[in-house]
C-alpha cells in the first residue's frame, strides 16, 4: 500500500533507549534488543504497540523480564504486535536470529568479503530487530558486539567505545559502544571483521581531540591517504563555513566492497562503498579522487544535516540530502575551481535529473506519495534538492542565508523535522515570504524560462520579457508560477559588464532578479550601447532557458562573458544546436556540416592560455548523447544522435588538428603524479584532445593513442587512452585491453573501468560483449559495483546500443532485472530505471521498450522495488 505525506501521525510510543547485544556468527547471529518504551501522552489508551520487521525470525520475547503470554502478541516476519501493555514505562526484550551470509539484499546485517556490516537507511534496521523503524523515533543506543576473535578482531559501533574484552574460556571477544546522541534507527551501524586500520587525529575548533580511523581490507592501507586528507579538510571546512563542530571522541570510516549505494552517514561510523575511499594513482582516476573528496565530505556533513537534525518522515528526505549535497558542492568548490565544479554539477543535473523530471518517474523534490522509499534516493531529491538550497541562498543573499542556517541548527538540533520548519528559519532570518518559493519542493518538472529582449538606442533602453512555464508531470497537470532567481548582467560591445544601471520590473538581490510572475518586463535604463545579456549566470536556477540570442551573440559571450560558467554555457548552446542539425542530417542521410564560427570558437578556447586547463577541457567537451535526446524531446533516434556526434567531433578534430596537437603536447605533465586540481586539469585537457585527435583523420592509425596508453603512469591517462582506443576501434585496441586486464585483473575497482569502457563502445556488438563479460572471472552479479560498471554502464552510458532498433538491449536489461530482483531488488530497481525515457523514443523503439517493460510487469513475483519502477514507467 502506498505511504502518503498527509497520513503522517507521531508514534504512540517512544523508545528512549536501545540496548543491543549482537552475537555474530555467519549463519546464525543472535540479536537481543532491550528497548525502554513509554506510551506518549498523545497516544490513545490501550493502543497496541506495533513494531516493524522484515524477514525476521523471532526467538523470544519478554516484557519487564517476564515472557509474554501467547495471546498477548502476534508475531510475523514483517510485524510484531503487542497487546495488554502496562500504562507506565516498560522494557521489552526481543531476541531474533539472523543469517548474515544469506542476506544478498545488502540491507540490514550482511557480510561483505567476510566482514560483517550493516546498512539501515531507509528501512534496514527492521531486518535486524523489530522496531519503530521510522526517522522520528529517536533513541540513545548502546551496542555490545561479540564475535570470534580470529574472524573479527575489529568490532565497531556508533558513538564512543566504552568497554572491550575477551570472553573467558572461549575464542570470542566483545566490545561495547555507546552513542549519547539520540538518533533514528536508520543511523544505527555495526561492523566486525579482520580489517586494517589507518589512523589520524583532528583537533576541533573548541580544542577537543578526535581520533580518526579508516578501516579497509588488509593490503589497502596505502590507498587511504586521500580519503583521510579529505576528511580532515571537511571537518575544518564545516567549522569555518557553517560553524559546525564534531561531537564525538572518534570518527570511524569503514570501506566495504559490496554496497548498494555510495556511502552511509551512520553516527560516528560511516560505512562506504570502497570505490569512495580507496585511491592510488595507478588505480583511481582524477574523477575518482574528486568523487572520494566529495563523498567523504558529504557523509561527514550529514553529522549535522541529517544526524543532529534528522527527518520527521521519508517525505522529508531532501531536507537532509539536498542540503548536504549543497554543502558538499560548496566544499568542493572551495577546494578546487568554483566555475569548474559548478559546470560539472550542472552537467550532472542536466544529464540525470532533467531526464528524470521529463519522464514517467518525475516527482517533486519532496514527494507526497511513495510505494517504495528506496526508489526515491533520486537525482531529483539529491541534485535538484541541492539546487533549491542554492536558489534560496541566491534570493536571500549570503548573510541572510547564513543567519537562516544558524537559526535552523539552533532551533532544531536534536529533532526530526520538516521542510516547512527549515523554510521557516529562512523566512524569519530574512523577513521574506517564502510561500511561493516553497513550490520548488512541491511541483515536479523542469520550468522553462523564455527571454526575449530588445534594445532601443534613442531611449538608451534595454527591455527583456521573461516568461515562465512549468510543464505537466505525472499526477500534476496544472502548475503555479514559481519564484525563479535569474542572475543576469549586460555585457557591452567591448566585453565589459555594464554596471550601475537602473533596473525595473522585478525585485533584485545583487544581480539576481526574482522572477515570480508568469511574465515580467524587465527594463534597464541608461544603457549606452546594444548589450548582450548574460542570462542565468552560474546556472542560478534549474530551468530550461530559451532566449532569442543569436549564435553570434552566444559566441560573443563564449569569448567575452565575465561569468566563466556562462562562457561555457554559451559555447555549449551553440554546439547543441549544431549537433541537433547534424542529427537531423544523419537521420535524413544528408551530409553533416559544422559552422566554421563554432569551430573557431572551440579553437580559441583550446589555445587560450589565460584559461584554466580544466575549464578549457570542459569547453571542448561536446554536449552528450542524453543532452541531445533531451533537447530533441520526442521521436528520438539514439543511433542518429550517436553518429552525428561522432562525425561532428571528427570534423572539428580535422579542422583544428594543429592547435590540438600543440596544446596536447604542451599539457604533458612533468614530474610525479599529483591528484590536485591543477595537475588534474592538465590531464583533463590533454585527454579530451587525445579523444578528438584519435577520432580525426590523423589519429586513425592509433599511434598517438597507443603511445599515450603505453606512457601512462596513472589511471586517468591509461583509462582515457584505453577508452579512445576501444571507442574509436583503433589498431591496437585489443592488445591494450589485454594489457589493462593483465595489469589490473586483481584490482576489482580498476577492472570496473575495463568493463565500463567495453560496455559503452558504440558498436553493434556491444551487447554481445556485455553478455560475454558477465562470465568473466572478475565479474559477479552479487556485487553492485560490478553490475553498475558493466550492465548499468551499458544501459545508461551506451544510448545507441541499449536503445538498439531491434529491441535486444531492452530485452537483455529486462532479463537481468528479473534475475537480479531475486537477490538484490534495490540494485535491480536502479537498473530498471534506465527505461525512464522510453516514451521519447521513435515509435518502433518505443514499442520494443514497452514490450520489455510489460514482460517484467507481468511477472507475479516482483519485489516492491522493481514493481514500483515498472508500474510508474508504464503509467
Ligand atoms: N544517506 C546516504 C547518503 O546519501 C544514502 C543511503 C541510501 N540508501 C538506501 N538504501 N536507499 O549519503
Ligand atoms: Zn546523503
Amino acid at each position: 500500500a502506498p505511504v502518503r505525506l498527509e497520513d503522517y501521525r507521531p508514534t504512540d510510543f517512544a523508545i528512549d533507549t536501545v540496548s543491543l547485544d549482537i552475537r555474530l556468527a555467519p549463519k546464525a547471529t543472535q540479536v537481543r534488543a532491550r528497548l525502554a518504551i513509554r506510551r506518549r501522552d498523545t497516544a490513545a489508551k490501550g493502543a497496541p504497540l506495533v513494531l516493524d520487521g522484515d524477514e525476521l525470525d523471532l526467538v523470544s520475547l519478554a516484557l519487564d523480564g517476564r515472557p509474554l503470554a501467547a495471546d498477548a502478541y502476534t508475531a510475523a516476519p514483517d510485524r510484531l504486535e503487542i497487546r495488554a501493555l502496562p500504562d507506565g514505562p516498560f522494557v521489552l526484550e526481543i531476541e531474533t536470529r539472523l543469517d548474515p551470509d544469506a542476506n544478498t539484499k545488502l540491507m540490514g546485517l550482511y557480510r561483505s568479503s567476510g566482514t560483517y556490516c550493516t546498512q539501515c537507511e531507509a528501512e534496514g534496521f527492521r531486518r535486524i530487530t523489530y522496531f519503530l523503524d521510522r526517522p522520528d523515533c529517536l533513541s540513545v543506543y548502546t551496542t555490545r558486539i561479540e564475535a570470534r576473535e580470529s574472524d573479527a578482531p575489529v568490532l565497531l559501533g556508533n558513538g564512543n567505545p566504552v568497554e572491550a574484552g575477551r570472553i573467558e574460556g572461549t575464542d570470542r571477544h566483545y566490545a561495547v559502544w555507546h552513542d549519547p546522541h539520540p538518533k533514528p534507527a536508520y543511523l544505527f551501524a555495526m561492523v566486525a571483521g579482520d580489517l586494517a586500520r589507518v589512523s589520524n587525529r583532528f583537533t576541533t575548533a573548541d580544542g577537543r581531540d578526535v581520533a580518526l580511523n579508516i578501516y579497509v581490507e588488509h593490503g589497502n592501507e596505502g590507498a587511504c591517504d586521500w580519503a583521510m586528507d579529505s576528511l580532515k579538510r571537511s571537518m575544518r571546512w564545516d567549522e569555518e563555513v557553517f560553524g559546525r563542530i564534531y561531537d564525538l571522541e572518534v570518527f570511524n570510516i569503514v570501506a566495504v566492497s559490496d554496497f548498494n549505494m555510495g556511502a552511509m552517514e551512520n553516527k560516528g561510523l560511516n560505512i562506504f562503498n570502497d570505490k569512495y575511499v580507496l585511491a592510488s594513482p595507478d588505480t583511481a582516476t582524477d574523477q575518482d579522487y574528486a568523487g572520494i573528496e566529495a563523498v567523504i565530505a558529504h557523509e561527514y556533513f550529514h553529522n549535522w544535516t541529517g544526524n543532529r537534525i534528522t527527518c520527521r518522515d521519508w517525505f522529508q528526505l531532501c531536507l537532509k540530502e539536498g542540503l548536504t549535497v549543497f554543502r558538499d558542492q560548496e566544499f568542493s568548490s572551495d577546494m578546487r575551481s568554483r566555475p569548474v565544479k559548478r559546470i560539472a554539477d550542472v552537467r550532472l543535473l542536466k544529464s540525470h535529473q532533467f531526464p528524470e523530471d521529463a519522464g514517467p518517474l518525475a516527482h517533486p523534490v519532496r514527494p507526497r506519495l511513495y510505494h517504495e522509499i528506496n526508489n526515491f534516493y533520486t537525482a531529483t531529491v539529491y541534485e535538484k534538492g541541492a539546487e533549491v538550497v542554492r536558489m534560496l541562498k541566491a534570493l536571500l543573499g549570503p548573510e541572510d542565508f547564513r543567519a537562516g542556517m544558524d537559526l535552523f541548527f539552533e532551533r532544531h538540533d536534536g529533532e526530526a523535522t520538516t521542510v516547512e520548519a527549515f523554510l521557516a528559519c529562512f523566512q524569519e532570518a530574512s523577513g521574506r515570504d517564502l510561500a511561493q518559493f516553497s513550490l520548488w519542493y512541491e511541483q515536479a518538472g523542469t520550468p522553462t524560462l523564455t527571454v526575449d529582449s530588445k534594445y532601443e538606442p534613442e531611449a538608451r533602453r534595454f527591455t527583456m520579457t521573461v516568461r515562465q512555464s512549468v510543464p505537466p508531470t505525472p499526477k500534476q497537470s496544472a502548475k503555479k508560477p514559481m519564484t525563479i532567481p535569474l542572475k543576469a548582467a549586460l555585457i557591452g560591445p567591448d566585453g565589459t559588464e555594464m554596471t550601475g544601471l537602473s533596473v525595473a520590473g522585478a525585485e533584485m538581490t545583487g544581480d539576481t532578479l526574482h522572477i515570480r510572475n508568469p511574465s515580467h518586463m524587465i527594463v534597464f535604463s541608461d544603457v549606452p550601447a546594444r548589450p548582450v545579456p548574460s542570462l542565468l549566470r552560474e546556472f542560478s536556477a534549474p530551468v530550461h532557458l530559451k532566449s532569442d540570442l543569436s549564435d553570434a551573440d552566444l559566441l560573443f559571450l563564449a569569448a567575452r562573458d565575465t561569468d566563466p560558467f556562462n562562457r561555457w554555457q554559451a559555447l555549449q548552446s551553440v554546439a547543441l544546436s549544431a549537433l541537433i542539425k547534424a542529427t537531423q542530417a544523419a537521420a535524413g542521410q544528408r551530409p553533416i556540416t559544422v559552422d566554421p564560427e563554432l569551430v573557431d570558437a572551440i579553437g580559441a578556447s583550446i589555445a587560450d592560455d589565460s584559461l584554466d586547463p580544466a575549464f578549457r577541457a570542459l569547453c571542448l567537451q561536446l554536449p552528450g548523447e542524453t543532452d541531445l535526446a533531451r533537447e530533441i524531446g520526442k521521436d528520438v533516434d539514439p543511433e542518429a544522435i550517436c553518429q552525428a556526434r561522432r562525425q561532428v567531433r571528427a570534423t572539428i578534430a580535422d579542422r583544428l588538428a594543429e592547435t590540438m596537437l600543440a596544446t596536447y603536447t604542451a599539457m604533458t605533465s612533468p614530474g610525479p603524479f599529483s591528484p590536485d586540481a591543477a595537475a588534474s586539469g592538465r590531464r583533463a585537457l590533454r585527454n579530451v584532445l587525445l579523444e578528438y585527435l584519435s577520432h580525426g583523420t590523423g589519429g586513425q592509425d592509433g599511434t598517438l593513442a597507443r603511445a599515450h596508453f603505453d606512457a601512462a603512469d596513472n589511471m586517468t591517462d591509461r583509462a582515457a587512452a584505453l577508452g579512445v582506443l576501444v571507442h574509436a576501434r583503433l589498431p591496437g585496441h585489443e592488445e591494450a585491453l589485454a594489457a589493462f586486464a593483465d595489469r589490473h585483473g586483481h584490482t576489482p575497482l580498476a577492472l570496473d573501468k575495463w568493463f565500463t569502457i567495453q560496455a559503452t563502445a558504440p558498436f553493434g556488438d556491444a551487447l554481445d560483449t556485455v553478455k560475454r563479460l558477465t562470465t568473466h572471472a572478475g565479474f559477479s552479479m552479487g556485487n553492485p559495483n560490478r553490475v553498475r560498471a558493466l550492465i548499468g554502464a551499458f544501459a545508461t552510458g551506451n544510448q545507441s546500443q541499449f536503445n538498439r532498433a531491434d529491441g535486444a538491449g531492452f530485452d537483455y536489461l529486462a532479463e537481468v532485472v528479473l534475475s537480479l530482483d531475486k537477490t538484490n531488488p534495490q540494485v535491480a530497481a536502479r537498473l530498471a530505471s534506465a527505461f525512464r525515457s522510453w516514451r521519447s523514443l521513435e515509435p518502433e523503439r518505443q514499442a520494443r521498450a514497452e514490450a520489455a517493460l510489460r514482460h517484467v510487469a507481468a511477472m507475479a513475483e516482483l519485489s516492491p522495488d522493481v514493481r514500483d519502477i515498472v508500474d510508474r514507467c508504464l503509467q
